[in-house]
């Protein structure tokens, strides 16, 4: 009895240091949980910064690590959230928003110090995998060296002249901030490298050069010197774009009509750091201090290292009013006559247009004038642009049985914008007013028009 008694009290006393084993287990179990989730709340991947400005200190730029909630990030002149997903999406996101009140030119520098800051990895993989792989072989060095002050030349006459002519003009202004972004990334790059203690090589011209990385082609062409493949250079530009209506039926049976615009373009594979990037710069029209805002407050596109503008050519931009998409895909050009036109100190490179296009323009139209002010024929491009907001008001008006049938056919018409603007195709799915400036396709070839 004794003896059952005993074993009783030893697995009564083997129970309780079990239990206290399972106990133990239990809160380290706890633990390790609540630290797991501390540790994944520590490493959310999206880094933070910002930029402050004072006259007196001038810029100051703070990191804040991951894992911040969005809205605790101190504005100051420039903010920005950047996650690097390479390793599982292949794209890298970035996101930099500025404060309207402060003077664009801070705001320009202040957006570019916080994205050179943040990616400062991402533009130097980049600039390796791209420009120094290929200038670094001796022969092409020399012609690299070519290209690079073709570059720097006319960066010297177009940020001079913008700058002169920022207080009255809203083109200018925008060709002007443009540049201060570029010089602002620079700073922003070294920053980051001597942060990271590393000893990279960093020159604002490289900059210049990813920022018309779509259009150097055709200044090598007039210098009469190729940095590319022979065979590379042979192959057609592979891009598309591709624009459909369809009749999507919805769970109770209505059908509305939904606008699809889809691009792609293609590179070597040693171009591919790519980044997602999302501009929400508060800019003015002018530089007066009196001047209202910019109409395009929210451009997203798919971009690259280094570049503020997409290089692809793929935007979507957001104003007030407006949701205006662009997808371009290159134009080679075969006539030997145009190439005389094709002159980048003569007229502004691609890159500053597309920026003043993008801010300034508050439908397809003025859109395609504003690009082709002071056409500098490089980076020609067929451009189909689209204004989405434009469809969602046909759908309101058809929905209240405001369009006649006779406007459902669609009708293709052509017409002219003016001089440099060789063909606009204005496509239409009603023959009166409603559905005109939904789309445009624009090709532009080099053309004489100069602002200047
Ligand atoms: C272009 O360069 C090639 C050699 O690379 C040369 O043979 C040719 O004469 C040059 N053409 C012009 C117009 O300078
Ligand atoms: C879309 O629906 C309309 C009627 O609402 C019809 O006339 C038209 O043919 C349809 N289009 C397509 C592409 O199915
Ligand atoms: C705008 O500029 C004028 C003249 O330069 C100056 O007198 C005025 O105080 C400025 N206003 C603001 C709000 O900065
Ligand atoms: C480009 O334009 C500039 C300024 O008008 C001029 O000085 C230069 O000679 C032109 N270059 C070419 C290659 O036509
Ligand atoms: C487009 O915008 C410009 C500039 O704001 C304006 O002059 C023009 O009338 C607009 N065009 C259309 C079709 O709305």
């Amino acid at each position: 009895m004794s003896k059952i008694l005993k074993v009783v009290g030893a697995s009564w006393l083997q129970t309780k240091i079990s239990s206290y084993v399972l106990g133990i287990l239990g809160v380290l179990a706890i633990l390790a949980l609540f630290v797991g989730q501390i540790e994944r709340i520590q490493e959310d991947g999206n880094y933070a910064a910002t930029v402050f400005y004072s006259e007196k200190t001038g810029y100051r730029i703070e990191y804040w690590g991951q894992s911040n909630e969005l809205a605790d990030i101190p504005k100051g002149v420039a903010r920005a959230y950047f996650r690097m997903d390479i390793d599982t999406k292949g794209w890298s996101l970035l996101e930099v928003e500025t404060d309207a009140s402060y003077p664009d030119e801070i705001q320009a520098y202040a957006a570019g110090i916080v994205e050179g800051a943040l990616t400062w990895s991402l533009i130097h993989n980049h600039l390796e995998n791209t420009i120094r792989a290929r200038c670094e072989r001796t022969p092409i060095k020399k012609q690299c060296n070519k290209l690079q002050d073709a570059l720097d030349k006319s960066v010297d006459v177009w940020k001079t002249h913008a700058a002169e002519n920022s207080g009255v003009n809203p083109f200018w202004h925008q060709v002007s901030l443009y540049y201060i972004q570029i010089s602002g990334i620079f700073t922003g790059w070294k920053h980051g490298v001597e942060r990271s203690q590393n000893e990279y090589d960093t020159d604002i011209s490289d900059l210049f050069w990813l920022n018309a990385m779509g259009e150097v082609k055709e200044i090598q062409h007039k210098l009469n010197i190729s940095l590319d493949d022979v065979a590379i250079d042979a192959l057609p530009d592979l891009s598309s774009a591709f624009l459909r209506i369809i009749n999507e039926t919805s769970n109770d049976g209505t059908i509305t009509k939904k606008l699809y615009l889809a691009q792609n373009s293609a590179g070597s594979y040693t171009s591919m750091t790519r980044i997602l990037k999302r501009y929400k710069l508060n800019y003015h029209e002018t530089s007066g201090n009196t001047s209202s805002l910019v109409s395009g407050r929210i451009v997203d596109f798919s971009g690259y290292p280094g570049s503020i503008t997409s290089q692809d050519e793929y935007y979507t931009i957001t104003g007030n009013d407006h949701t205006i998409a662009v997808a371009g895909t290159p134009l080679k050009n075969y006539n030997s006559k145009l190439w005389k036109e094709v002159n980048i100190t003569h007229d502004v490179p691609l890159g500053p247009r597309i920026v003043a296009a993008n801010h300034l323009a508050n439908n397809v139209s003025s859109w395609a004038h504003i690009l082709a002010s002071s056409n500098s024929g490089t980076g020609s491009k067929q451009w189909l642009v689209v204004d989405f907001a434009r469809i969602d008001k046909i759908q309101a008006l058809s929905s209240q049985g405001t369009l006649s049938k006779q406007n459902k056919n669609d009708v293709i018409s052509e017409s002219s914008i003016i001089r440099d603007v060789k063909h606009t195709v204005i496509h239409t799915s009603g023959s009166d007013a409603h559905s005109k400036g939904l789309a445009l396709l624009i090709e532009q070839v080099p053309g004489p028009h100069s602002l200047r």
